[in-house]
């Protein structure tokens, strides 16, 4: 019997697919569907200290190879998703499910952490460290000074399991300047990858999306193979005990597969989830344990990481 089960930070969860964050996940709604759908365990919208509408629409758009957005982070705030979360914990305790937050600014995101931390939330906190969309805001992560003194002050009250959501980066010098600050924290995960950010996709002689005069993150096939070499090249590089989370351009189970090759012990849904809707959760499932059979392989861990090199003769 095959299984796509996987665990993170100690928790298990009976498949390794999953949304990713910003899809189905703005409200009680949309999350209560991705619980009931074929996925693992699902991931909040992220959460600022306060709701927020975000940028002006249009701000996302499906295009042929993939999606554009420029949301700008539009959430109900943190006591929304913490609330749920928490009713959630009392009538599913068996089950763990993910918190996704960013603050505003460096003040705002210790002011979210150390509430999460106070309060009696079990379950997996995600900080979203990349986001491209809010104009004047660089995504965190290509900072890595800022980065680095903002880990360190988090863990000097954070001790909850705490995972990092990342952009995606090109150089090997940066996978390694990354790698070795990511090492200095107890982290439970790292996430790979957040849309490359600011793409610029036209129609005819027009932008497709409003805001910053249509720059935006880009997600869907056009990013699978930089997403592979990120969860591949954190994988190479981060403690053991730091586990990876795969995202980008996951479309067929063949695209799981690979991410779970690279060294992702879960795999997130985006663009295709936008896309397909929950549905995708039981195809790309269904395709991955096709696979999986072929290949003899009865969980995930008999194939995570293992990806092969051509060796020199
Ligand atoms: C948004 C986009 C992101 O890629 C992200 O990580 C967080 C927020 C947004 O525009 O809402």
């Amino acid at each position: 019997m095959v299984s796509t089960k996987t665990s993170l930070g100690g928790f298990e969860f009976g498949n390794c697919l999953m949304n990713a964050a910003g899809v189905w996940c703005m409200t009680k709604d949309e999350l209560a569907a991705v619980k009931s759908s074929a996925a693992g365990t699902f991931v909040t919208k992220t959460a600022t200290l306060e709701y927020r509408s975000g940028n002006p629409e249009p701000r996302y758009q499906n295009v042929p190879l993939g999606s554009i957005n420029s949301m700008g982070l539009p959430n109900q705030g943190l006591a929304y998703y913490l609330d749920y979360l928490l009713e959630l914990q009392e009538a599913e305790p068996e089950r763990t499910f993910i918190l996704s937050v960013v603050g505003m600014s460096p003040d705002e995101t210790h002011t979210i952490l150390k509430s999460v931390e106070a309060s009696d939330f079990k379950g997996l906190t995600e900080l979203n460290l990349s986001c491209p969309n809010v104009p004047g805001k660089p995504q965190i992560a290509y900072d890595f000074d800022t980065t680095e003194s903002l880990l360190r002050e988090v863990f000097t009250y954070f001790t909850k399991p705490l995972g990092i959501k990342l952009p995606p980066y090109f150089d090997i010098v940066h996978f390694d300047q990354a790698a070795a600050i990511f090492n200095q924290f107890p982290l439970t995960f790292v996430n790979c990858v957040n849309s490359i950010g600011n793409g610029l996709y036209i129609e005819d002689e027009t932008v497709v999306i409003k805001p910053k005069n249509g720059f935006g993150g880009i997600g869907g096939e056009y990013i699978k193979p930089t997403a592979l070499a990120n969860v591949h090249a954190f994988y190479q590089r981060l403690n053991p005990a730091i586990q990876i989370i795969g995202t980008g351009g996951v479309l067929t189970g063949r695209d799981a597969f690979e991410h779970i090759l690279c060294g992702a012990s879960m795999v997130q849904l985006g663009t295709t989830l936008q896309k397909e809707g929950l549905v995708a959760f039981e195809q790309i499932t269904d395709e991955l344990k096709v696979i999986m059979e072929e290949k003899g392989y009865e969980t995930i861990e008999d194939f995570r990481g293992k990806l092969h090199y051509i060796d020199e003769k």
